[in-house]
């Protein structure tokens, strides 16, 4: 990455690291997350501008408690700790560490306990709320570290050693909860360490496509290419990089949206000159599927199915050497724990697999961005907001939303009931604001009346949920308007469906698809 500066943040397994990144990286310096078990060999070939210790569970001085190289200090980077960071800063500085009479979470009123640059752009010179949660406290500083601030119930909340640019602090800055935090996360950046902003996504797309196609050669890449945003994005990345040496496949697995494989194939035609081939396998995934109602054994078949086919079709194209994948940050950091790297990267789904068996080597151009870089990435290659702002979609598609027996009738009546669910979600603003909202067919019939006649028909419900990240997410407060207008529409227009249900779970305990 050609950026002169770059944080290195140094886990220590806080809940809080990702967001860590993520923030520094919104004020536009580029940081990298590592694991505490980082060597200081490892950590100088990072050529760091400077270091964050991140929180963590564990208590310093126990035998097991993670540490660090002291070393990292000779460095003479500049160095924040936050919580755990900063206990093991008094630690290793001989400073008192001790556990709390009272595990210490939530909010806590921060008062300053003098002058310090790391205060230096609050507008709130007196107090600040911030975000605690810790079980021990620095009792002592360290000799030559002067305490800036404290709370009713610690004495030393925050502290620093200005020559040495080492700055700690129990709070966590990084979290919303926190007033003014990114503040104290800018003074850290740009007045302690000096750095400077230049992590901005077209400093990013210069260097991704500079690099790759350094890394490629005149060599051929193939890509698979959904309509989702991160492998639209990887795509038009690596068409800029190599032209026509990408050739991109789009699989119509035959349980993608109402007209969806057509669509996407029409519309980033229009738009990229992109070596795209479009391949209709729907035949063949749904003869696989039939009489199938177990939601893995879908998964499984799909899965197959596909890595087959797009061997097929990559293996037609001559001189292949490179699978493009779509892998982002997140995927990568969640493999290597903060205790070590683990041997299992995750690898994208549905093309699991694929680059063995088709003796490929990986190019992944978004492995260092998190999902919302993606996003500003895609706008600023010019990729349309229907790309942009697309929800996730499964890869085993409406095949684990049309609960139990897939049949072309039963995808027929989904297929309806779930464009209605778009085209309302879209006329209503409201799908920008929901991460996900869809139809779901259930396996069952209901009685109904319909003018003078009984009904007995199928049962669609509705999933609109809102989520950050898909790891937890809650059901959408959606107008009951917009549901009227939706559920009218489906018993109406979809034949076969007299009855619509809104679910009304969250994710834990339930899961946002329903298979
Ligand atoms: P769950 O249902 O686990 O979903 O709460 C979390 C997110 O993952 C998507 N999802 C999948 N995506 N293959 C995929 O490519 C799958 O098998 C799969 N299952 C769930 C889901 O749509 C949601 O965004």
């Amino acid at each position: 990455m050609q950026v002169q500066s770059k944080v290195v943040i140094i886990d220590f397994g806080s809940q809080y690291t990702q967001l860590i990144a993520r923030r520094i990286r919104e004020a536009g310096v580029y940081s990298e997350i590592h694991p505490c078990v980082i060597g200081l060999d490892e950590l100088k070939a990072l050529e760091p501008s400077a270091l964050v210790l991140s929180g963590g569970p564990a208590s310093v001085g126990l035998s097991d408690s993670p540490l660090i190289d002291p070393d990292i200090f000779d460095l003479n980077l500049p160095v924040l700790g936050i919580c755990y960071g900063m206990q093991l800063i008094a630690h290793i500085f001989g400073g008192s560490v001790q556990p709390s009479v009272n595990r210490e979470y939530g909010r806590s009123i921060l008062e300053f306990a003098q002058d310090s640059p790391l205060w230096d752009t609050l507008q709130d010179k007196d107090k600040l709320t911030v975000w605690m949660s810790h079980g021990d406290t620095v009792l002592a500083p360290p000799v030559d570290f002067e305490i800036l601030a404290r709370t009713a119930n610690v004495e030393i909340a925050a502290m620093g050693n200005q020559e040495k640019k080492v700055y700690a602090v129990q709070f966590h800055p990084e979290v919303a909860h926190t007033e003014e935090g990114f503040r104290i996360l800018h003074n850290f950046l740009f007045k302690i360490a000096g750095l400077k902003p230049d992590w901005s996504m077209s400093s990013f797309i210069e260097s991704a496509i500079s690099s790759m196609r350094e890394k490629i050669g005149n060599e051929h890449v193939v890509c698979g290419l959904s309509g989702g945003i991160d492998s639209t994005v990887v795509a038009v990345l690596l068409h800029r990089a190599i032209g026509k040496r990408l050739h991109c496949i789009l699989v119509d697995n035959g349980v993608l949206r109402h007209g969806e494989g057509q669509e996407v194939a029409e519309t980033l035609n229009k738009h990229f000159d992109l070596n795209l081939k479009y391949v209709q396998a729907q035949e063949r995934f749904l003869s696989r599927l039939e009489g199938v109602e177990d939601p893995e054994i879908k998964r499984k078949i799909i899965g197959h199915t596909f890595i087959e086919v797009f061997d097929q079709e990559a293996g037609s194209i001559p001189g292949v050497k490179w699978l493009a994948q779509g892998t982002l940050y997140p995927d990568v950091i969640e493999s290597v724990s903060f205790k070590g790297p683990s041997a299992v990267i995750k690898s994208h789904h549905n093309v699991g697999g694929l680059p063995e068996k088709m003796n490929l080597k990986l190019v992944e151009p978004l492995r260092e961005l998190f999902k919302d870089e993606v996003r500003k990435v895609a706008v600023e290659l010019g990729i349309p907001d229907i790309f942009v702002w697309r929800h996730p979609f499964p890869g085993p598609g409406l095949a684990i939303r049309i609960i139990g027996e897939i049949t072309t009738e039963r995808l027929e009546i989904l297929r309806k009931a779930d464009r209605i669910v778009q085209n309302e979600l879209h006329a209503s603003d409201w799908y920008r604001k929901v991460w996900q909202g869809f139809a779901v067919l259930l396996p069952l019939k209901t009685v109904g009346v319909m003018g003078d006649e009984r009904t007995y028909e199928n049962v669609i419900a509705l999933r609109i949920v809102e989520s950050v990240d898909a790891m937890t997410a809650d059901w959408s407060r959606i107008p009951s308007e917009i549901l009227a207008r939706i559920s009218n529409r489906i018993i109406n227009e979809v034949q076969g469906v007299n009855r619509v249900v809104f679910d009304i779970s969250s994710k834990p305990p339930s899961t946002i698809e329903w298979e």
